[in-house]
């Protein structure tokens, strides 16, 4: 366990020396601590300065990572060992973008041939859409891409056909349905014409009640129009490790984009499941965000012995350091451009899914510190309107990593007009650096009553307001620029965040690979589904008329629950609508 290590040990002594210094004593100290804090590579630049450390602390994170076995566990993944030891699979999303002529092998198979075939398969398809070669049951071309999946299956697509707007193909308009209510894909298909809608089912398991729920219901639209089966070859494809059941909802083999069991939900954005994403921007640009990813990919690997300057294992020791010494319980992400709006939601499952865990990867139970924090966020400028307020004043501390690009130039990718964005983008970048400032330097009341009295109000409210306009300052965060947002930095990005996540894992010593905290609300569910539909079915049968009947009939028919829940299913059944 983490806390039992010698270096845990020392970080802990070490700790009660470095928080006695704020952030501002360290850029005093140290005038140009930021070449000592920073690290960039192939264009990403990542600013951790203004955070509480200092060299000692990060040579004392890197011993801590060392003896946890960071270096043999990187090694172990690249190579596909089976490092999801719960389910006894290998973890090799990396090998999804990777460019290697020799083999990676799992069970003695070499997985890259699979991984070709599929990018292939890829390409062709996305081709065959972009130059007409494949349209609806009517000869219409396909107008609209809809990618139906939840989690894993549908963060990654919408993070990226959001984000690579301006790359796409101006054909097809995209859209996601996740939620397994029903208004969402209802009014989604109001929009749309079934003679030229293609439909993505994106599901690993192809098993997840959601997502058929909702393939379900997009078939049925469709059939109602197209009457005839053999027409769903030409609208459905299906995204997916399970064929079988791929073939049971009725979409033919051909049509059926692979991945397999070593790659997780959550790191699957650059498998089959980015499809949706290939035929919004084209193959070649997701071939880019491939290149992307593989980028990071390298320079993780090639640096697992020297973490100093090791990107993503960085980011992780900080975050590290902020939640198990600081004990900042939550992590914030905010890009700042609106094209990474979904980019706080997929770190989000990335980082709690993974591990967000309480036994070790021996099944121990984990005492003495915490794993994963809350991961949450929003646009960083419309979070400063709306809950930056308590990060600059509330008594919590959150650490936030903010997100910017440094270009904003779409005019070779659209034909759109983007006339004034460079000045909107100065605004953009200018408030993404003050507010890294302000949360490091913030406001002694001294200046704030200086600033009111220079404003021309008396001294005896100025003494008053000035209490109320005090900032703390001295809360950490981290800098990431990218030059643009791209497909490729998109990658990089996105392999960043997966690394991190990883780095994190093996320190807190937990299977960042399986969720199994997700099952237990899915089969209680599946009990209430069932309690409903029998209290529904046995009023039809007795054609109940009278209340107090169907309040016995209730009663009667759910049985194990807690008065609390049995309150609330009586309810929905008093009010459900027939
Ligand atoms: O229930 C959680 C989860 O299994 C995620 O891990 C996954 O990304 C999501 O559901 C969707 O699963 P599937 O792709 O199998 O439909």
């Amino acid at each position: 366990m983490m806390n039992r290590t010698q270096s845990y040990k020392i970080l802990s002594e070490h700790f009660e020396n470095i928080r006695k210094l704020s952030l501002l004593d360290l850029f005093t100290a140290q005038k140009n601590r930021v070449e000592a804090f920073n690290l960039s590579y192939d264009g990403l630049y990542f600013d951790f300065s203004k955070n509480n450390i200092t060299n000692e602390t990060l040579d004392l994170l890197i011993n801590l990572a060392k003896e946890q076995g960071l270096e043999a566990q990187i090694e172990a993944m690249f190579s596909g060992e089976k490092i999801n030891n719960t389910e006894n699979r290998a973890v090799l999303h990396t090998a999804l973008r990777a460019d290697v002529t020799h083999g990676v092998m799992v069970d003695d198979k070499d997985v890259m041939s699979d991984i070709r075939h599929v990018l292939l398969q890829i390409q062709q398809f996305s081709n065959k859409l972009h130059s007409g070669g494949h349209l609806g049951y009517t000869g219409k071309p396909i107008t609209d891409i809809v990618n139906i999946g939840i989690g894993g299956s549908d963060l990654g697509p919408v993070l990226a056909s959001q984000a690579l707007k301006p790359y796409r193909q101006s054909s097809q308009s995209i859209h996601f349905i996740s939620s397994v209510d029903g208004y969402q894909i209802y009014d989604t298909l109001a929009e749309l014409n079934p003679e030229t809608t293609l439909f993505i089912i994106a599901s690993k398991t192809f098993g997840t009640e959601e997502t058929m729920t909702n393939a379900a219901t997009a078939r049925s639209w469709f059939l109602k129009s197209a009457k005839n089966t053999k027409h769903i070859q030409q609208h459905f494809l299906a995204v997916s490790t399970n064929a079988k059941a791929v073939a049971e909802f009725g979409i033919d083999c051909k049509n059926m984009f692979q991945f397999w069991d070593f790659v997780g939900g959550r790191y699957s954005v650059c498998s089959a499941i980015g499809l949706s994403v290939a035929l919004y921007i084209g193959y070649d640009n997701f071939r880019l965000l491939l290149d992307g990813a593989r980028a990071m990919d390298e320079h993780f690997y090639s640096h697992k012995h020297d973490l100093r300057h090791n990107l993503p294992a960085i980011l992780a020791l900080i975050g590290i350091w902020n939640h198990n010494f600081f004990n900042y319980t939550t992590q914030i992400i905010s890009p700042y451009n609106i094209q990474l709006k979904h980019f706080p939601a997929y770190v989000q499952q990335l980082e709690m899914e993974s591990n967000g865990k309480s036994v070790n990867k021996n099944g121990d139970k984990i005492t003495g510190y915490h794993t994963c924090p809350v991961i949450w966020g929003d646009s960083g400028i419309n979070g400063q309107h709306a809950y930056y307020q308590l990060l600059h004043q509330g008594t919590a501390i959150s650490p936030m990593d903010i997100i910017i690009a440094l270009s904003c130039d779409f005019s070779d990718k659209s034909d759109e007009s983007y006339d004034d964005i460079l000045a909107h983008n100065d605004i953009l970048v200018a408030n993404a650096f003050a507010q890294a400032e302000a949360f490091m330097c913030g406001k002694t009341y001294e200046m704030a009553y200086e600033e009111l009295v220079k404003s021309g109000i008396t001294e005896d409210r100025a003494t008053f307001l000035a209490k109320h306009k005090v900032f703390g300052g001295n809360r950490p965060t981290n800098m990431l620029t990218l030059p643009e947002i791209s497909p490729y930095y998109l990658g990089m990005l996105i392999a960043l965040y997966e690394h991190k996540t990883f780095v994190q894992g093996v320190i807190w010593d937990v299977n960042s690979f399986d969720q199994m905290g997700v099952e237990l609300g899915k089969q209680l569910a599946n009990t209430i589904l069932a309690d409903i539909h029998k209290v529904f079915l046995a009023s039809d049968s007795l054609s109940i008329q009278n209340t107090n009947d169907e309040h016995d009939l209730v009663e009667h028919s759910l049985i194990g629950h807690d008065s609390s829940t049995n309150s609330l299913i009586q309810q929905y059944i008093n009010n459900r609508s027939t």
